[in-house]
Order: structure tokens, then sequence, then C-alpha cells
């Protein structure tokens, strides 16, 4: 398979048909799941009995999802989720072998000696994952802005400016520019450099660099005079897909790098005349949407039912409550809910939970298909950038045990 657009658009196809066969089931937020009791109503039914017998519980929830991870034969379940699964990695760029290999940069192009360092005083503020981050998109901007004879580059959304930052060092004969519209990130990311010219006594300095408070949007980048690169770690919702229109339409833009997140933020067409989904033709004269539960599920990554298990569970003990008519419950902070029994200690004395036990474990069923909703996302903006003539590929840009929001999206203009 060849990355041109009629593939790319065929991809896509095969993800809609699959959303469309599970939209009821996919389109229904967990805590509604329990609270309305879709359990009886829209779970498939051999998979509701195949639970039911096997008296299926967290630990065979985990299993399920490692087993899904380590793309392992599904043989003991039955056959419709067995193809549900199946479908799942079929449809997940990040899973199948075949998109990895044909709509991927096949290697990330610039030596691995050539991969940076962050200095030591940088790291201030930043946990190992955005060090990670950090260093190997730094280390890539660097190669390719070299590579086209760019020294300008915008970093959107830039929050606290660990990026920002880490380009004006890397990249001193550049011009960096940060935006934000928060007041508290920019100043956070104003006074973070201060700090690390002062411990550094004044060794690192940014005068390359500046931050802007501004909203960012298609008239504000469109502004722009000088041939720049365009870039973002984690660009919440619309920003990814205003960055997207702007490398179309500016002909100064002449390099994208795009790492979003976020996509709960994202607005559609169908709900709303600034939206951010979808932008390939494909999907906009299908009139597709995805709704908000799927855009917030698109957001998990099935690791994250592993890592992140008793956040969940809460969700599922909160819905458990309201389906016996108990709202507004007060869940004390800082209380472990791993059990039920948990759970009912961390809630106040005077709510009466008598009789209310522990439920069914489905939350694994949803959260595996979250890669092809983030897969669908993302083949929409590529497939936008190639209906619109560029040439553009992902990468895999991190490293999906580090970071799991780990594929970029890369367009750049020869002219
Ligand atoms: C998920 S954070 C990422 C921050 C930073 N890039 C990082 O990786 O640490 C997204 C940031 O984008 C900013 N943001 C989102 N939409 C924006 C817009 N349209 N204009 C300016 N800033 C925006 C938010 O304020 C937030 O600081």
């Amino acid at each position: 398979m060849k990355n041109d657009l009629k593939n790319v658009a065929e991809v896509i196809s095969k993800c809609v048909a699959f959303i469309n066969s599970y939209r009821e089931f996919l389109g229904c937020h967990i805590v509604e799941f329990y609270e309305k009791n879709l359990w009886n109503t829209v779970f498939p039914h051999e998979w509701r009995s195949y639970f039911e017998e096997t008296c299926f519980n967290e630990e065979m929830a985990n299993d399920l999802v490692l087993k899904f991870l380590e793309e392992k034969d599904f043989k003991d379940f039955p056959e419709t989720l067995r193809i549900y699964l199946k479908t799942c990695l079929d449809l997940s760029i990040f899973h199948n072998p075949e998109y990895q290999k044909d709509l991927f940069e096949t290697s990330i192009p610039y030596p691995q000696k050539y991969e940076k360092k962050i200095p030591e005083l940088l790291k201030v503020g930043m946990n190992d994952k955005k060090i990670h981050e950090v260093s190997k998109l730094c280390s890539f901007l660097d190669f390719i802005s070299k590579d086209l004879d760019l020294d300008f580059v915008i970093d959107v959304g830039c929050g606290k400016g660990y990026l920002t930052s880490a380009l004006a060092l890397l990249m001193r004969e550049s011009r960096i520019v940060g935006f934000d519209y928060s007041s508290t990130q920019i100043s956070g990311a104003i006074g973070r450099c201060d700090l690390i010219t002062k411990k550094s006594r004044g060794k690192l300095q940014f005068d390359n660099l500046c931050f802007k408070e501004s909203f960012v949007d298609k008239v504000l980048l469109n502004k722009e005079q000088q041939p720049f690169v365009l870039t973002s770690l984690h660009s919440c919702g619309n920003l990814s897909s205003t960055m997207i229109a702007t490398f179309c339409e500016n002909s100064n833009c002449k390099m994208l790098l795009n790492v979003g997140c976020c996509y709960n933020m994202l607005t559609e067409k169908h709900d709303n005349e600034n939206f951010g989904f979808p932008l390939s033709s494909v999907l906009i004269n299908a009139g597709f949407s995805l709704g908000s539960r799927m855009k917030n599920l698109a957001c998990h990554f099935p690791e994250s039912i592993l890592d992140s298990k008793e956040e969940i569970t809460k969700h599922h003990y909160r819905a458990m409550l309201q389906r016996k008519g108990i709202e507004d419950v007060k869940v004390e902070r800082n209380r472990t809910h791993k059990t039920w029994g948990d759970y009912l200690k961390s809630i106040s004395k005077s709510t009466n939970v008598s009789g209310i036990t522990d439920d069914h474990d489905v939350e694994a069923d949803f959260v595996v298909s979250s890669s092809v909703l983030e897969s669908l996302i993302i083949l929409d903006r590529l497939l936008y950038l190639l209906e619109n003539g560029h040439d553009a590929k992902l990468v895999n840009i991190f490293d999906r045990a580090v970071s799991p929001r780990c594929i970029a999206i890369l367009a750049h203009k020869t002219k």
C-alpha cells in the first residue's frame, strides 16, 4: 500500500464502517452505561453472556487489555468479540504493521548520533516523559529546519515553554516564538527561562526567544511574512486543525510538525461553524461526526486502563450509586478507590449505600477501540493535507511506552 490519497481514504472508510457498526456502544459514556443499564441493551448479547458465564472481573479485564496489547490470539473469547478486538488492532495506525510501513516516514530522518541531550538546567519543571518528548522534537526540528534552510520556528500552545526554550538553546541561529492564550502559562514560561538563566549564572540565555500571550487562529498565523516552521507539542482540540489549515493557506509556512492531543476539545462540523473535525472532504461529504463520547474515548489509549484503573473504577462506582438514584456523592480526595469497600469508606457517611454491590467490568471493551478513534482523527488530518496537494507523512516521533500520544504529522513545501 502506498501513502497516497486513495489509500488513506480507504483506511478512513474502514474506520468509519467499524465506528458506525458499534456507534451505539462506543457512543455511550461509561457512567451512562451503568446508570441507564445499557449493559442489558446496547452491549452485544454474546459478549454479555460470556462475561456473565465467566464471572468477568477486574483481573480478567486487565488480561483482555494485555492480550490486546500483545496482539495475542483471542481464542477464548466469543467469535464476535474476537472479531471486534482483531478489527480494533487492524484499523489502528499504532498497531497495524502494514500501516506503519506505508503511512509513516520509514525512519526518523536524522542520524541517531544527531539526537540532542537536554542540558540538565533546562529540565526545570519537566518530568521524564516531557524530557523524552522535548529532546526528540528538538533534534527533529533542528535537523529538518537546517535541511530546509529555515531559521524561524513558531511553537503554538507552548504552555510553560519546555519545547520552545529547548529550541532556543539548540537552534541559536534561529528566531523562536512561543504563543499561548493562557496568561498563567506565558508568565510561567518567562519566569522559568529567567530562573534557568539565573541558575546557570548567565551561561544559558534566551535572547533569540520570545513568548506571546495570544489566541492562535489562522488570522494571526497568516500575518507571518517570513518563511517559518510551525510546530506544537500536544496542541489541544482545534489548535491542530488551525495549524494544518494555516500550512495549506500560508505560503510562508514551509513546514509543519504537529503532535495533537485533547480530542475531546475538538468542535465538529455538525454543531459548530468554526469546526476542527472533520477536515477531509471524504468525511465532510459523508456527514461523519464522532460526538462527545467518542471524542473523549479517543483521548484514552488501551494502556491507560492498566495505568489509571483506579480512576476508571471510580467512575464505575459513581455510576452504580447514580443508578440507585444516589446523586451528588462527595468523594474524599487522596483516598484509594481500588475496591468497592475502599470507595464506600471515602464517600460521605450520610449517604445510604446499603445493599448496593459491585457490578461487571466492561471498561476494557471500550478502551481497546480508542486507538481506532485516534487513528481516524489523525488520518483525517493527513488526508486533508494530501487532498490539498502536499507532501505529508506520519512520524513515530516518541517511544509509545514513554509517551503514548506519539504520532506526529509532518508536512513540508519544497518551494
Ligand atoms: C496540552 S497543553 C501543551 C503545552 C505545551 N506544548 C507542553 O507540551 O507542555 C496545550 C496548550 O495549548 C494552549 N492552547 C490551546 N489552544 C490554543 C489556541 N488556540 N491559542 C493559543 N494557545 C492555545 C493551552 O493554553 C495549553 O497551554
